[in-house]
């Protein structure tokens, strides 16, 4: 797949590229373009965004800088690019990301993530460019950055070979294979620290009440999980 950020801080995903599932996925023929916003402004200074109209505090990333540099990035107005791949704010307020959202942009093709700063985006941007607007959870961050990195990492970590042999997300929080419920708890040597043992089924050696054991925990987990989201 061809994830590209748009970011007015494309160095900061020179680190995040370095990340062994990330350069594994790119070893696979994936592609991570971090796209500086500011490089095709029209505006003078470098300037990319503006104070709201109507009022209020902070900066708002404008729609014709957006326009500029999509339309340098893709060659099309952009107003077409929703049509071609998908495109996506990163905004508090959008769709919050979950493993059914990551599991519908790993199967892109094309993906190009925005990331806003300061107030955010004009409105006309998320409207006229964009095809989803998505949130990692309900609190503010400073700028869609860390929101694209937690996207990409969850993202490219699904891509075949991103993953080493010792790992697998098959069977891991929230997958089909837990029928969607967290991971059951893990424990390796020394079997007894301080006065801490582990359960005595892990040591058993049988397998079947093993995997038993491991499905009811992770039940376990997903129930508390929802008990939690609801209170
Ligand atoms: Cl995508 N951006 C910002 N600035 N804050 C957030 C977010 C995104 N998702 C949750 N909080």
């Amino acid at each position: 797949m061809q994830l590209d950020v748009v970011t007015l801080f494309p160095q900061w995903f020179e680190w995040f590229a370095e990340q062994r599932h990330i350069s594994n996925a790119v070893a696979q023929g994936n592609q991570l373009r971090a796209l500086d916003l500011r490089e095709h402004t029209p505006l003078s200074g470098g300037q990319v965004d503006d104070t709201p109209f109507g009022g209020g505090s902070g900066m708002v990333l404008r729609v014709d800088v957006m326009d500029a540099a999509l339309r340098a990035f893709y060659g099309i107005d952009p107003v077409e690019l929703p049509r071609k791949r998908r495109v996506i704010a990163l905004t508090p307020g959008g769709r919050v990301l979950d493993e059914a959202l990551v599991n519908e942009l790993a199967a892109e093709p094309e993906v190009t993530l925005i990331c806003g700063r300061y107030e955010g985006f004009d409105e006309r941007i998320v409207q006229h460019f964009c095809s989803d607007a998505v949130s990692i959870g309900r609190y503010v961050i400073a700028g869609g950055e860390l929101a694209a990195m937690v996207v990409c990492d969850a993202i490219m970590r699904k891509l075949p070979g991103a993953l080493g042999d010792a790992e697998s997300a098959v069977e891991e929080s929230f997958s089909e294979a837990l029928e969607g419920d967290p991971e059951y708890p893990h424990y390796t040597r020394p079997a007894q620290y301080r006065d801490w043992g582990v359960p005595e089924v892990l040591l058993s050696g049988h397998h079947e009440e093993i995997r038993q054991w491991r499905r009811a925990r992770s039940r376990e987990r997903g129930a508390a999980c929802d008990d939690a989201s609801l209170s």
